[in-house]
C-alpha cells in the first residue's frame, strides 16, 4: 500500500500565521505539523510515499524531508496549484498510486492513542474496498458526518451538513483499493466547487464496500484549522510528552521502532539536533 500527505490548501483562517509558510509546516508544539500524519502512515506500515502541496510550499517540505532515504522511506512531491478538493489529490496521485491500494491523510490531522498502529495495519491489509474512521465530536457541522441505521449501519455520510444526523463524523485519514482512481475521475464538483472526498466514500458505501472503525473514548483525534485548534494542539502534545516521557509523532523514533531504519542511522540522526528532540532519540 502507498500513501498520500495532502498538504496544502491556503489555510485563510490561520492568516497572517499562514501568509508566508504553509500551515502543515507550522509547529505543533516541538516538531512540524506534517510529523504527525506522516507518523501515521509509517505506523500503517507504508514506505512509498506522495506529499501534496501548493507550488510554493513544495521546496520546503524538500528542505525538510527530502527524498525520505534517511528514514528508510521512498518520499516523492505533486503540486496542487489551487485547493480543488481533497479527492482532487487523488487524482494528481493517479500515476505515483499505479495498481497500488493507497492511504490518504490530511496534513493537519494528529491521530492518538493505544492500539491506534493495530488499527490502522489491519486497515493496510485489506484486500478490496475503503475503511474510513469515524469519531465522536461536540460540532458535527463541520466535518463529514455520518448517518446511521438503528443497528449502526452507515445510511450515508454528509458533508458539514446544517442539521447533523450523529454526533460521529469522518477523520481524515482514508484506505482505499485502487478502484477509487476511477471512483474519483468520475466526480463533478460539489456546489462549494470542490472534489469531495465524502462523495468517494459514499460510492464505496453504494457498492457495499465500506468499511468504518469507530475510535472510541481512548483516542485523540485533532484536526488544526484555526489558531484555537492549533494551541490546543501544541498543549496536548506537551502534555502527553511530558508526563509519559514519550514523544508522539516523532519520525525518526517510529523509523527506528518500525526496522525501517537501523541503531546507527538513528544515531547518526540525533546528532545533527541538538534540542531534547536529539537527546531523546540519543536515548532511544
Ligand atoms: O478533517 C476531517 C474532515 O476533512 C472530514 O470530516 C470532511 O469530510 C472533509 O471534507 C474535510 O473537511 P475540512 O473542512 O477539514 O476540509 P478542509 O477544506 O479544511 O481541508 C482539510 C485539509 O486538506 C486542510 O489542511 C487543507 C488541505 N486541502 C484541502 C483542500 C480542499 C488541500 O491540501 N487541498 C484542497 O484542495
Amino acid at each position: 500500500m502507498k500513501g498520500i500527505v495532502l498538504a496544502g490548501g491556503k489555510a485563510t483562517r490561520l492568516y497572517p500565521a499562514t501568509k508566508a509558510v504553509c500551515k502543515q509546516l507550522l509547529p505543533v508544539y516541538d516538531k512540524p505539523m506534517i510529523y504527525y500524519p506522516l507518523s501515521v502512515l509509517m505506523l500503517a506500515g507504508i514506505k512509498e510515499i506522495l506529499i501534496i502541496s501548493t507550488p510554493a510550499a513544495l521546496p520546503h517540505f524538500k528542505d525538510l524531508l527530502g527524498d525520505g532515504a534517511l528514514l528508510g522511506l521512498d518520499i516523492s512531491y505533486a503540486e496542487q496549484a489551487e485547493p480543488r478538493g481533497i479527492a482532487e489529490s487523488l487524482l494528481i496521485a493517479e500515476k505515483f498510486i499505479g495498481k497500488a491500494d493507497v492511504c490518504l491523510i490530511l496534513g493537519d490531522n494528529i491521530f492518538y492513542g493505544d492500539g491506534l498502529s493495530g488499527l490502522l495495519k489491519e486497515a493496510a491489509r485489506q484486500k478490496e474496498g475503503a475503511t474510513i474512521f469515524g469519531y465522536n465530536v461536540k460540532d458535527p457541522g463541520r466535518y463529514g458526518v455520518i448517518e446511521f441505521d438503528k443497528k449502526k449501519k452507515i445510511l450515508s455520510i454528509h458533508e458539514k451538513p446544517r442539521e447533523p444526523k450523529s454526533n460521529y463524523v469522518v477523520t481524515g485519514i482514508y484506505f482505499y483499493d485502487n478502484s477509487v482512481v476511477k471512483i474519483a475521475k468520475a466526480l463533478k464538483p460539489s456546489g462549494r466547487g470542490e472534489l469531495e472526498i465524502t462523495s468517494v466514500n459514499n460510492e464505496y458505501l453504494k457498492k457495499g464496500k465500506l468499511k468504518i472503525k469507530l475510535l472510541g473514548r481512548g483516542y485523540a483525534w485533532l484536526d488544526m484549522g484555526t489558531c484555537d485548534s492549533l494551541v490546543e494542539a501544541s498543549i496536548f502534545i506537551k502534555t502527553m510528552q511530558e508526563r509519559q516521557g514519550l514523544m508522539i509523532g516523532c519520525i525518526e523514533e517510529v523509523a527506528y521502532r518500525m526496522g525501517y531504519i537501523d541503531k546507527e542511522r538513528l544515531k547518526e540522526l540525533s546528532k545533527s539536533i541538538d534540542t531534547g528532540y536529539g537527546e531523546y532519540l540519543k536515548n532511544i
